[in-house]
This record gives structure tokens, sequence and C-alpha cells, in this order.
């Protein structure tokens, strides 16, 4: 399998052999002891938002295979310009096509988290339409001009590290996946948070071949063009992709909750208004009571987690709970990503 020099921005670019490929290496990496082929390999990390685990799993992943995971204060240096042509007299300082350029010449691989939704604020921050967000201007302009392969750590639209952490618990915990019952449920939330996380989490269940269902309010809809090759994606892998409002039918027999929130996307732009139709949906927390309509389902959240408004202590403390593997996961299958993508 050679992936050597591509981009990993959405595990939808890759193909469904590529995706196993990468969760066995990672899980056989977590087993054996493995060669530390990135010596003398460097990392550059570019995070524009908050992060704990994303940060410190590539770091840790990088000095696991004998490289470097350097993490560039990118929020203390020069304001991008992103636009092609213009004329730079005013706030900018340097252009995009440049600095990839020249971050590309010191490191053999680019990391970046660039999400408008992701702050350490406790209210929802303003952003503008999912139009516009969705275009990921600068995972894409870095992806553009970079000369090394650029890794998506989490954008706008999506959050594949997440997603291919996630699918390697899956097999992991259930064994063969195919044909088992994935739920991913809306919850509720104090924020408007991001939908990368979701995305990404369904796309990865869909490529395992499960019958997957994502369940949320009326209005809580995602992106209509990703949902499409969900449903392609699962159908292609011999399982399905259902739409569900109703959490009390989603978990019938269900062999994995996953938990995700997030901000209804025609509100984007517009958070106060949501904000009041969102609390009428307080009910939409994963309890104990909802677990037990499972076939003993594992429970999944990719943290942080806002306990006992999202979930009860009583779940995430259970023996179902995986969100400590998960959350580990998350270093191996980026592991298999670096070296697989990092030209040695
Ligand atoms: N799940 C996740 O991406 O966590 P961080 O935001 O802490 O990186």
């Amino acid at each position: 399998m050679n992936l050597k020099g591509k981009h990993f921005y959405n595990t939808a670019d890759f193909s469904q052999k590529e995706i196993n490929y990468l969760i066995d290496l990672a899980l056989k990496m977590k087993k054996v002891q493995f060669k530390k082929s990135l010596s003398g390999k460097s990392l550059a990390m570019l995070f524009f938002n908050p992060s704990l685990r994303t940060r410190l799993s590539f770091m840790m992943a990088m000095e696991k295979l004998g490289g470097v995971g350097l993490d560039f204060p990118i929020k203390e240096g020069y304001t991008f310009e992103f636009k092609e042509g213009t004329i730079m007299n005013q706030k900018t300082i340097e252009h995009v096509k440049d600095a990839a350029k020249v971050i590309s010449k010191y490191s053999d691989a680019i990391a970046i988290r660039s999400s408008d939704l992701i702050t350490s604020n406790s209210e929802s921050v303003q952003v503008s339409s999912w139009d516009k967000l969705k275009q990921d201007t600068v995972l894409k302009s870095f992806m553009k001009y970079s000369q090394v392969p650029v890794i998506n750590m989490e954008s706008n639209v999506y959050h594949p590290c997440q997603g291919l952490g996630d699918a390697m618990t899956i097999k992991e915990k259930l064994g063969n996946p195919k044909k088992k019952k994935y739920v991913l449920t809306w919850v509720y939330h104090p924020k408007a948070l991001p939908m990368a996380t979701p995305n990404s989490q369904l796309l990865s269940a869909c490529d395992l071949g499960m019958n997957v269902v994502v369940v949320h309010p009326k209005g809580w809809e995602l992106d209509k063009g990703i949902l499409k090759v969900m449903e392609q994606k699962a159908k292609k892998a011999g399982g399905n992709f259902q739409v569900s409002h109703s959490q009390k039918e989603a978990f019938k027999e269900a062999d994995v909750i996953c938990v995700k929130s997030w901000g209804a996307l025609k509100f984007y732009g517009n958070w106060e208004k949501e904000k009041k139709i969102r609390e009428q949906h307080k009910d939409w927390i994963v309890t104990q009571e909802k677990m037990v309509k499972t076939n003993n389902a594992i429970f999944m959240h990719c943290l942080p987690v806002r306990r006992n408004v999202e979930v009860t202590d009583e779940v995430i403390d259970s023996k179902n709970s995986v969100v400590i593997d998960e959350a580990e996961n998350r270093m191996w299958a980026q592991m298999a990503i670096l070296r697989s993508l990092i030209k040695s």
C-alpha cells in the first residue's frame, strides 16, 4: 500500500482498502515491537485552536517513531493572507503560499488544526455561514501550496484522525464490526460545537461496513452532500446508513453508542436563535436507562465531555465505556498515518 506523499484531509479521500490498511497497521503497532522508521524526520504542528489529545498524541506519535513533532505557536506568528493576487497593503502580513512552502523546507509533514468553532470560550462564538466555513480555507490553502503531506488535525468539516482512531477502537473491541449496529447520537451541550467530528466518525463507521444510524432532533441535520457520501460508503462496504429522530428507537439492539453534539447548520452565524431551540433538548443526554435498551453496547465519546450534561457519570464510568482507550488509540492511528504518508 503506497500512501507516501498524500495529504490526509478526509478519510473519504481514501479507498476502503486503504482505510482498513491504516486501521490494521495501527492495531499491529499497538501490539508488537515496530521499527523507529521516522528517525530524523519532523512534523510541524500548527494549532490555530486549543487541543489536549490531538496535540499530545501527535507529539508522542512522532517521538515513538523516532522523529520529532514540533508545536509551532502559530497564533503568535504573522497573520496570513489566503486570497490570490491580493494587494497586501492591509492587515495580513504573509501569504499562505510563501509560508506553506517555507514550512515544507523545514519539515517532512505539516499537521494543522483550524476550526472556527473550537474555542475555550464558555459561550458559542459567532461564525460565518456554513457555506463559507465548509470551504476549509486554511487546510485547503496549505494543501495547495505545501510540498510535503498536510494532515488535518480538525477543520470545520472533518476530523479524520478521530474517525480513524474510533474505527480502530471499534475493531479492537468488537472484532469484525461488519453489520453490527453503530449509533451516533446528538446530545445537548450548552455551546454550538463543530460537526467535523461526527462527520468523520460516521464516515469511518460506514467504511467498516456497519449498520450506521445517526440520531438527532429535527433541525440538526448534517450536510446533505456529506450524508450522501456516508450512504455510498456504507453500501459499498456491505452495511447501511440511516437517519433517525428517535433516540428510543435508535438505541434498540445497538452494539456501539457514540455521543457527539453539534450546532445546527442553518443557524451558523446566529447562535442566539439556535440556543433557544437547543435548550428544549436537554433530555438528549445518554443515561443508563437508555443504555440498557442496547445490545450491551460499548460507549464512545471523543472527549472533552461535559459530564452529566452529555452523558451521566454512571454511563461514562461504566465497564462499557471505552473513552480512555479511544483517546489512546488516536496516537496509534496517527502513528499509522505518519508512517504511511511521510517519505523515508
Ligand atoms: N478529541 C479531540 O480531538 O480532542 P482535543 O480537542 O483535546 O484534541
